[in-house]
Order: C-alpha cells, then structure tokens, then sequence
C-alpha cells in the first residue's frame, strides 16, 4: 500500500518520479506528492507539489532540481487530503519524508516532541520532525538514530535539502534499489523501475542505505556495511503497457491462455511434498487473502479430492490470531501475486516461528514472501497492474492443481486448458450483451457447489470490488438456510452449473430461486439446452473432467463484472477504496 518513488541524478526529477507514481498508482491513489530539491542557484530549497486524488494532479506542476522523492498514498491515518498527501517537511523546510506502513505509536511520540509544528494527521510525519530533532548534520545517522523509537512498519525515502543523497529504510513494507549509471532510483516496487533500469537489490527488513548518484550504501541493523547482490528483474517495461485494451483488468483478462500455457512449463517438484520418500505429507495448510484465497480453496478441494491430503485453509488474517495448531513437520502453502500481502506475511513468519515448512505461490520475484518461504513456485503471470485480480488468480490455480498432481502421482490433463479458455475468451461480446440486461441491478448473488463454492465467493469478490453492486457468494446447498430470503425478481443470481457431479442438485437450486421469481444467470456445459428452460440467460463454457471446470468456469465470471462495471463507468483498474498490494493489517 502506498507508492515511494525516489531519483538523484543528472536528469530533472519530477517528470521521472511522476511516471514512476504512475506505475505505482495501483498501490494507493487517494493523494499524492512530489518534493524535488533545486541547488542550481547557491541556495538550495525544496519544492513541493502535492494533492488530493490520483497521480495525475500532479501533471499541472512542475519543479526544478535533480533529485527527489514522491509518493502515491492509501490512507490509514488522516482522510485523504492535500495536507496528508506525501512528502512531509519538517518544521524548517529541509528534510522531507516519504513513508509506507504504518507507525503504531505515532501520538505518544508526538507528544514528546515539543515545539514541533505538524500539519498534518499523519503517523507518517512524526518521522520528519524526529529526524530534525535528532540531525546533527549526517542524515543517515539520524536516520538510525530515530528507527528504534518507531513501532510499526515503514518503507522510508528520505532526504534533506543539504545532502546530495537519500536516505531509505525498510521493516515491512518494500523499498528496492534501482542502479543507473551516472545516476540511481529508489521504489517501493521494481516494476516502477522498469523504464530506467533492470538492475536492483532489495532492501531486507532493519536494513537501511545510502543511495547517492554514484552508487549506494547498504547497512545492518547495527550500522555495519553489507554487500547486497544485485538482482535483474525479469519482467519487461513492455509487459505493463494497455496495448489498446480499454483497461488493463480487460487486457489481463484475455492474457489467461497466454498464461496458463505459460504456467503450464512451470515445474512443480517440491522435495518437500515428496510422497515417494518417508516422512509423507499427512496434512498441508493453505493461508491467503482475497482472491489469492479463493483459489487456495479450490486447491484444497483438489488436493484433498485427488490426493487425498488434509488440507486446512484459513484467510491469512483469520490464521495470524487464531492460534493455530501448526508445528515442526507441518506444511503451510502461502499464495499471494503480491508477494507482500501483511496478513499472508504475518501468516508465513508465524508457521516459521512454530517450526512449519513453508512453501510460497508468488508472482512479483524477490517479494518479501519469495524471499522468507523455505520454497518459492512463482506462478507466470507476469504483471499484474489491474487492481481486480485475475490472471494471477489462473496461475495460482495452475500451481496447485501441479501440487495436487505432485501429492497423487496423477496427471490431471491441464495441457488442454489453453485452447478450452481461448474457446470461453471468445464470449466477451455474447457476455457483455448479457451484462446490459443487469448492468443497474443493487444485488447479486452467486452460487456453486464443490469446486464450483469458491467460484461463486470469486465471482461475487469480482462484481463488487469493480462494480460496487453488492454481491454474495454462496455453496448453494446453504441458499435455504438463509440467503434464500434475498430472493427476489431484481436480485439476479449467477448459478455456477457445469454438468459434473453436482449438477442435478444446483438444477434443484437454480429451480428454487426461479419459484421465487429469481432471475438465473448459468454458467454451464456447452450442450446443456435443457438449462436453457430454467435460467433468464446462459453462459456456455465447454464440457471438460469436472476438476478442470475452474479454469473455464471463471472467464465468464470475471467478463460480466468486468462489463458490468465498465456499463456504470467504474474505475475498474482502480476501484474505489481498494489498492493493489494491501502491506498493512
Ligand atoms: C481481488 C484482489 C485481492 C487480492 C488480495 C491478495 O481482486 O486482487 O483480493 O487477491 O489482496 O493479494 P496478493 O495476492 O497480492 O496477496
């Protein structure tokens, strides 16, 4: 959450950090800033331009100088508004702070700093004014020197108007490195990098640098040196372009047999869930957030049903406090595209401490999760820039349909996927002539059985994160139970009814909710006609094993939130309240 963006140079700064917060708005987009320190004239002076709203406020100002900071912001503390918004001056003016995380005992030490004037309601400027309280003229001294006092999390770019260099820090959220020549980048993601350089190293927690225009200082906990090894980030700047897609979610959406038969060459033969060898896996764990969860659900469907593993799921921030019972010899899978999801983080760290084996499915390479797991899988997505996540969602499924084929010695046939969800990606049009008949409807519901379950909590996840129409997820055995009382003939519900092994039920179901003047929306096996009778519209996905329906079964599903949305003119690569990389709790 929160976007850091930070250069030193030759070249003018503020248009090279307002295309970097572009690239990092996914992460944040209430307010942004940029502060830029112009020396050209003997006196040096700090200019800052910030604002309410997205990173393209800032397109109307400018400002001289070479080095710089910005920052795109997700409030946590203080409403969003042009005082709250990234950088933060000191009283005097002369060093500015960019800040991710947050700081849990900002108040108490406020109150402990007299005769500070703040502006803002923020966690993050308490640090500004620490710094200056604390600066003896060596920035990365006082830098040090204030870290202990703060608790919580922070990713830190900070500089003063006097020293030619910036100064970060890391514990929790992301900072990375990126080594030009003649001149150098700081990020809270690589891929904002990606026009200028390829070549990073990632800050670890407690670590702190010096990064100045011809090269960079890497420091411990206890202020010693280290060497860093410099990574190449593997993705190209080419990757996270629209290429003519009207959104990137669109883009991302029909990328998926790309992606699946991309994710199909990834090899999955983890020496920890080794079956032919003693001690087998009795039992796995599968902690994530969002739709990284859902499709962890359906990997535990799989799993169990085809391997006949155990599997326990939770919601990462359901596992973190729930006293698990997990222990040495256990088994936790973490799946995130992030890579630095706080909960699924705090999920990893706390099966490390009870002496757990950990495996991560992540997208973003060198993530903090990649990086703390015993054993990272990334998944072959690439670039995920849209806030809805799909593509990764595919790959994640990839995955842990490859470790339900690992655990079971069983080959599940994905081979056959890319053509099959080529063959669903052909529907766009025939979907969003459905989506007008439903385009501003209040509710929805979704249901499905089995496999089927997760989908409908996914499909429901999609239509309300990008179109704000309220949605639910049901198992559609539990509509009597309950959410039946919702029905009626302006609630549209979306029946997941492909021809496997539950079918005949959700026949039952969907004739349920048709006897109480529902509409029904079917996803359902080419061929099925006799659906046709009971449903308002169906979506026809081709008939495959009904393991593999999840792969076809969520195209549609994720196409009629899209068009729905886009028929309301939402943001829908950038959802109201909603960031991408959710780094805090
Ligand atoms: C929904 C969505 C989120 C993420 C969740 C986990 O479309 O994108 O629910 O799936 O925040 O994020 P990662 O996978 O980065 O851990």
């Amino acid at each position: 959450m929160c976007g850091i963006i930070g250069y030193i140079g030759k070249r003018q700064a503020y248009p090279i950090l307002l295309e970097g917060l572009q690239r990092l708005e996914y992460r944040g987009y209430d307010s942004a800033g940029i502060a830029t320190v112009d020396d050209a004239h003997g006196t040096t002076t700090i200019t800052t331009h910030k604002d309410k709203g997205r990173v393209d406020v800032l397109k109307q100002y400018s400002s001289v100088g070479t080095m710089g900071i910005g920052h795109t912001r997700w409030a946590t503390h203080g409403v969003p508004s042009t005082v709250n918004a990234h950088p933060h001056l000191d009283c005097s003016s002369s060093i500015v702070v960019t800040h991710n995380g947050i700081i849990e005992n900002f108040r108490e030490l406020k109150e402990n700093l007299s005769g500070h004037h703040f502006r803002s309601q923020t966690d993050s400027e308490v640090i500004a004014h620490l710094i200056e309280q604390h600066y003896k003229g060596d920035l990365h001294h006082a830098v040090m020197h204030i870290i202990p006092m703060l608790k919580g999390t922070y990713g830190l770019c900070v500089l003063h108007k006097n020293k030619r260099e910036l100064v970060v820090a890391r514990n929790g959220s992301p900072i990375v490195l990126g080594i030009g020549s003649g001149e150098q980048f700081v990020a809270s993601d690589a891929a904002a990098l990606l026009p200028h350089t390829k070549q990073v190293i990632y800050l670890d927690d407690f670590e702190t640098g010096v990064v100045a225009e011809n090269g960079m200082k890497i420091f411990n906990k206890n202020n010693q040196l280290v060497t860093k090894e410099i990574k190449t980030v593997a993705w190209d700047v080419e990757m996270g372009q629209k290429h003519g897609y009207k959104h990137f979610m669109i883009k991302e959406i029909h990328e998926q047999a790309q992606v699946v038969r991309d994710s199909l060459s990834i090899a999955v033969d983890i020496p920890l869930l080794n079956q032919t060898a003693e001690p087998k896996v009795k039992k796995l764990f599968i902690v994530a957030c969002g739709t990284a969860a859902y499709a962890g659900l359906i990997g535990k469907y799989v799993i169990e049903q085809v391997a006949r593993v155990p599997v326990e799921f939770d919601i990462a921030s359901e596992f973190r406090y729930k006293n698990p019972i997990i222990e040495k010899g256990d088994i936790l899978l973490a799946i995130s595209q992030s890579g630095e999801t706080a909960d699924t983080l705090a999920a990893v760290s706390l099966a490390k401490q009870k002496g757990a084996s950990t495996i991560g499915i992540v997208n973003v390479m060198d993530s903090t999760i990649a990086r703390i797991v015993d054993y990272v899988i990334y998944t072959r997505a690439g670039p995920e820039i849209g806030v809805a996540s799909t593509k990764a969602f595919m790959s994640q499924l990839i995955v842990l349909y490859k470790i339900a084929e690992q655990l079971s010695g069983t080959a599940l046939g994905l081979e056959q996927l890319p053509l099959l969800v080529e063959e669903v990606l052909k529907k766009d049009a025939a979907i969003r002539e459905i989506a007008k008949k439903y385009a501003l409807v209040y509710n929805f519901i979704f249901i499905g059985r089995n496999l089927s379950y997760p989908l409908a909590l996914e499909g429901a996840l999609k239509m309300k994160e990008i179109s704000y129409i309220h949605a639910e997820g049901y198992a559609a055995g539990e509509m009597k139970h309950g959410p039946i009382a919702l029905v009626t003939d302006d609630v549209p519900c979306v029946a997941i009814a492909p021809r496997d092994s539950v079918y005949d039920k959700m026949v039952s179901n969907i004739e349920e909710i048709r006897a109480r003047r529902g509409k029904v929306i079917a996803i359902a096996s080419e061929g099925d006609h006799a659906i046709q009778k009971y449903c308002e519209d169906v979506i026809f996905i081709p008939r495959i094993n009904d393991v593999l329906t999840p792969f076809l079964a969520i195209v549609p599903l994720q196409l009629l939130a899209y068009h729905i949305a886009d028929l309301r003119n939402c943001d829908i690569d950038k959802p109201r309240n909603l960031a991408k990389s959710v780094t805090v709790e």
